[in-house]
């Protein structure tokens, strides 16, 4: 007996090492904490229930069957963050690069088999050479595996990856699938196909850092949320993000009481909105005055940053905001922007979380860049995401709601519940000047005549009232208001009920 247990506390030795203290100096030396550590700063104390820590891998070739780590590479299991059940597992640079083989592949499809089972999200902290190159075809076989349960749990439970280190070919596809990804700075890189390949094919020359590195990631290509100074810094934000997250699509997010009261009146929204039509102004001032106790996660902020998203929280629950940005490009929607917001209210809609609408949009971003990279398409991908959506949905418009922009930004007529406008909303099929250089063409040459057209089509339409004569808005509100409004809005509608008719799944434009 004493022998077995000597055994046990020997293997578990063994495993804890992983590839030896020379490359965990190594990992260290990067500024990279190792696969152990990352999990013990981002679970609660002594909460970690590890599975598989004895797995060893089953090949023989290359002489395979002479290195073997138990743990093959990756640590498993699970534990939880602020109290609710966490399912992880973490890549360890240091057993193979991380490298996946069939048994490191089994051990994240057993932890994430048994997490859709007692719906908890699954964080993967990714670090990791790809495919184990020694076992071929078993390797790539992994990677379908976890791919497969990667569809198979989305819309389920949350899935989050964190790339701590290399993610390349085909790996990055699991990530890719997951509700969010996060990378760290300088430490990590995703991408398809690597700079040597590049420069054979392609003759293009660029480093790791310029190709996928994570400010590539989160400014240039949208493939990832958020980047983060270093391993400490990512895993502290990602235990403050997964409070926003219920556990599965059948629990609402955990309410966290505050303090702030929901009647709480903002004078200074009331002078936000600048008088001339043409100044912009900051929509996350509104949002971090609208939102109990300012604070606000913002995910994607450095892509399509002319559309703002992020969660939230209103008397203490969970709520999701999107907003148009007018700094940036005028808040105009383009293709980034609507795959960003759209992507974004699924997320929302699956897991049972309130939309927020901020408007304030003068349309769809004109040129050829835009209708030849298919903006038609991307942009019904946002009227579809919103349109589908059975969690409660509350529109704001502040200013602008133009044209095609103003239907998809959470209309009325797209199911939206609660619709409200401020005084300084102007809804219209477009600006006065481009509505009049078309209905006045004839007046074109003559400058006072189209000044006073341009007035006329202006004191029509840029007031909130012709929208609320049709009763497209449910009321106009005074700014200073906003946050009381919205709550309540929201408590009217805590107990929402509405179920799109049946079908297998809906054909959204991809
Ligand atoms: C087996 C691997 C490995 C791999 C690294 N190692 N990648 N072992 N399979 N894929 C081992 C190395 O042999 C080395 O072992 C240790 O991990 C650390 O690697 P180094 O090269 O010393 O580290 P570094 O210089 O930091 O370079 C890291 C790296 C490089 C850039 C990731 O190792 C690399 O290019 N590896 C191969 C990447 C690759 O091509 N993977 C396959 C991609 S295709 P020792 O014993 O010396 O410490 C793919 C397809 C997936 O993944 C398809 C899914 C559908």
């Amino acid at each position: 007996m004493f022998d077995i247990i000597r055994q046990l506390e020997e293997r578990r030795a063994r495993a804890r090492a992983g590839g030896g203290k020379k490359r965990v100096d190594a990992q260290h030396e990067r500024g990279k904490l190792s696969a152990r550590e990352r999990i013990d700063l981002l679970l609660d104390p002594d909460t970690f229930e590890e599975w598989d820590m004895f797995v060893e891998h089953r090949s023989t070739d290359f002489g395979m069957e002479k290195v073997t780590i138990p743990g093959d590479g990756v640590v498993t299991g699970y534990g939880t963050i602020n109290g609710r059940t966490i399912f992880v597992y973490s890549q360890d640079f240091t057993v193979f690069g991380g490298s996946l083989s069939e048994t490191h592949a089994e051990k994240i499809c057993k932890i994430m088999d048994q997490a859709i089972k007692v719906g908890a999200p699954v964080i993967g902290l990714n670090d990791s050479g790809g495919a184990r190159i020694q076992e071929g075809v078993s390797a790539l076989a992994g990677y379908a595996e976890v791919f497969a349960r990667n569809v198979v749990s989305s819309g389920v439970i949350p899935q989050i990856s964190t790339i701590m280190g290399p993610c390349a070919g085909g790996a990055v596809y699991s990530p890719a699938v997951t509700d969010f990804t996060f990378m760290v700075k300088d430490t990590s890189y995703m991408f398809v196909t690597g700079p040597d390949v590049l420069k054979t094919v392609t003759h293009e020359e660029v480093t790791q850092e310029e190709l996928g590195g994570a400010l590539t990631h989160t400014i240039k290509s949208g493939v990832a949320d958020l980047a983060f100074d270093n391993d400490v810094d990512a895993i502290e934000q990602l235990r403050r993000f997964v409070d926003f997250l219920p556990s599965n699509n059948r629990e609402y997010p955990p309410n966290r009481p505050t303090d702030d009261p929901a009647d709480r009146q903002e004078p200074s929204l009331d002078t936000l909105v600048p008088t001339n039509p043409n100044e912009s102004y900051d929509v996350k001032e509104l949002i971090t005055k609208l939102v109990d106790e300012g604070d606000f996660f913002e995910l994607k902020p450095a892509f399509a940053a002319n559309i703002v998203t992020g969660f939230g929280r209103m008397e203490g629950a969970t709520v999701g905001i999107i907003a148009n940005q007018p700094k940036i490009l005028a808040g105009c929607l383009d293709i980034d922007a609507s795959v960003k917001a759209a992507r974004f209210i699924r997320f929302c809609d699956c897991f049972n979380i309130p939309i927020i609408m901020l408007v304030d949009v003068p349309g769809f971003l004109p040129g050829t860049a835009q209708e030849y990279g298919g903006l038609i398409r991307h942009g019904a991908k946002l009227l579809y995401a919103f349109a589908e959506a059975t969690v409660p949905k509350v529109t704001l418009i502040t200013r602008k709601a133009y044209g095609g922009a103003y239907i998809v930004m959470g209309s009325k007529h797209l199911r939206g519940d609660v619709n409200m406008a401020w005084p300084s909303a102007e809804i219209a099929v477009m600006g006065a000047k481009g509505a009049v250089e078309i209905i006045f063409r004839a007046d074109l040459d003559d400058e006072k005549k189209i000044a006073g057209r341009e007035k006329d089509y202006q004191e029509q339409f840029a007031n909130p009232f012709r929208m609320g004569a049709r009763g497209y808005i449910d009321d106009v509100i005074m700014p200073h208001n906003t946050r009381w409004r919205i709550a309540r809005s929201l408590r009217m509608l805590r107990n929402k009920k509405l179920e799109n008719p049946w079908k297998k799944h809906g054909n959204i434009p991809l």
